[in-house]
């Protein structure tokens, strides 16, 4: 028997579900917040579908098999085939621009590095029917605005931008040729992960002359629009880009995310259907790999089928996210808390039938408190109260109750010190009777008393 998940693959312990769970919960509530409804697609799919489009990189990383029809098919390496073929199968009967989310596991036969493994979640963010830069800028800000939700900051994060119809102005501008430019994209994208001295060899056997090599790269390495725009601003091929970029500029600034933003031409994506505004974000630091990755990818739908027209979106995964989170110390304290309450004998009145205390417990979770408790009658009524008390900590609860001699129902924090605990008292028959008003004078002193323990851990 093997004795682990398969390279690549996790398992996800209540800890680590826990984490990944608070990741899709900013996943959500941002995409929500920015009018965006969730869709989802098969996880396997035609092989043809990622072969036709996706490009070399990919295509080479497919869970691929027969199945038993004899079909040819594939785990989804990426949601935006599907989320291409779904749209444009319905293009003229959906309400422009279509707005949609997912947050499926895709499947990448990768070397399993840090950041990189055989499996991961990733939140899709796309936008269908509109070519205006507004719509470019609306992505980008979603995500950051989950950067933002997720604690992180500008000083955390950076969004690299670019355009690749820009890249190709300016290197038109340049003089380089039309067949020279896929192996120019090529060695742009990979800049930051090879030495200059490669880059500038394999520029140089793709036929581009020593000078338009020095120029790539320089460019390629760090610009500002102002820049590119004294250089290449009169040029036909560039000028038109140029503004539309600034355009851009100018929509992220006034949608508040100005800061997050640099131009960095070497952004062009692996992938091989963008065709315009393209964007990757990384760490600050630059030690992990991208946190996410996106653009406009306007011939894809109709490429695949179904009708002509724009579209763009971002893909976030959750394991460099996850790893930044770690990193920052950004993940709640709080994961793994599970019940509200949990039910000990320490109150419990000598005598009273063990039949009660599961009613008692049912009562409760009825009126929709989450309630846990030993599963074990003997051990109930045998346990000393202190260790029933850890184990009610260990389970991660926030109060302890029972029923007293008198017949009240008595509950205590166990969030704070044990010793000045406060306690809370209801009567037992109003509980089974599942009083309304009963249930809310809990429900409104189990919150003041999380208040005040996460009032004083500041
Ligand atoms: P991608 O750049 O291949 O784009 O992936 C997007 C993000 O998914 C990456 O930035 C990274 O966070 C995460 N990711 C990718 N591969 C792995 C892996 N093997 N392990 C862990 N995380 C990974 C796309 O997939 C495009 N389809 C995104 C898109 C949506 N473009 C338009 N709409």
């Amino acid at each position: 028997m093997s004795s682990g998940a398969l390279p690549g693959f996790r398992d996800f312990y209540p800890d680590e579900l826990a984490r990944r769970a608070h990741i899709f919960q900013a996943w959500r509530a941002v995409a929500r917040r920015y009018a965006f409804v969730e869709y989802d697609g098969p996880p396997l799919e035609p092989l043809d579908l990622y072969t036709r489009k996706s490009g070399d990189e990919i295509v080479g990383q497919l869970y691929n098999f027969v199945d038993k029809g004899g079909r040819e098919v594939a785990l989804r390496p990426e949601m935006t085939p599907t989320f291409a073929r779904m749209v444009g199968a319905r293009a003229n009967a959906l309400r422009k621009p279509v707005r949609w989310f997912s947050t499926p596991q895709l499947f990448r036969y990768e070397r399993a590095q840090r950041g990189r493994l055989r499996e991961h979640y990733q939140l899709n963010v796309d936008i269908v029917g509109e070519a205006s830069e507004v719509a470019d800028a609306e992505l980008v800000a979603v995500a950051v605005d989950i950067m933002r939700e997720l604690g992180l900051t500008s000083a955390d994060v950076r969004a690299r931008v670019s355009d690749r119809r820009l890249l190709s102005g300016v290197l038109q501008a340049l003089g380089v040729t039309e067949a020279q430019v896929p192996a120019v994209y090529a060695v742009v994208d990979k800049l930051a992960r090879q030495p200059r001295e490669v880059s500038a060899e394999k520029l140089a056997a793709a036929g581009l002359s020593a000078a338009t090599v020095e120029e790539v790269l320089t460019l390629a390495s760090g610009t500002t629009l102002e820049t590119l725009r004294a250089r290449f601003g009169a040029h036909p091929a560039a000028a038109e880009s140029i503004e539309r970029f600034g355009r851009y500029l100018e929509h992220c600034a006034a949608l508040g995310i100005g800061d997050w933003v640099d131009l960095d031409l070497s952004i062009v994506r692996g992938l091989a259907y963008y065709t315009g505004i393209v964007f990757e974000f990384f760490d600050a630091k630059g030690e992990l790999r991208a946190i996410c990755g996106g653009g406009r990818y306007d011939t894809l739908l109709k490429a695949l089928g179904g009708t002509d027209l724009p579209a763009l979106g971002f893909g976030m995964g959750d394991v460099v996210l996850g790893e930044l989170l770690q990193d920052r110390g950004l993940f709640p304290t709080t994961i793994g808390t599970t019940a509200d309450l949990y039910l000990i004998a320490g109150h419990w009145a000598v005598g009273r039938p063990y039949a009660e205390a599961l009613q008692l417990v049912s009562a409760l979770r009825r009126a929709g408190f989450q309630v846990d408790h030993g599963l074990n009658a003997e051990r109930f009524l045998s346990q000393a109260t202190r260790n029933q008390v850890d184990g009610a900590k260990k389970a991660g609860a926030a109060a302890v109750f029972g029923v007293r001699e008198d017949g009240e129902v008595e509950v205590t924090a166990i969030l704070g010190k044990m010793k000045d605990a406060p306690t809370h008292t209801m009567s037992l028959a109003a509980i089974l009777a599942g009083e309304p008003s009963t249930m809310q004078a809990l429900r409104d002193w189990l919150r003041a008393q999380r208040d005040s323990i996460s009032n004083s851990h500041g």
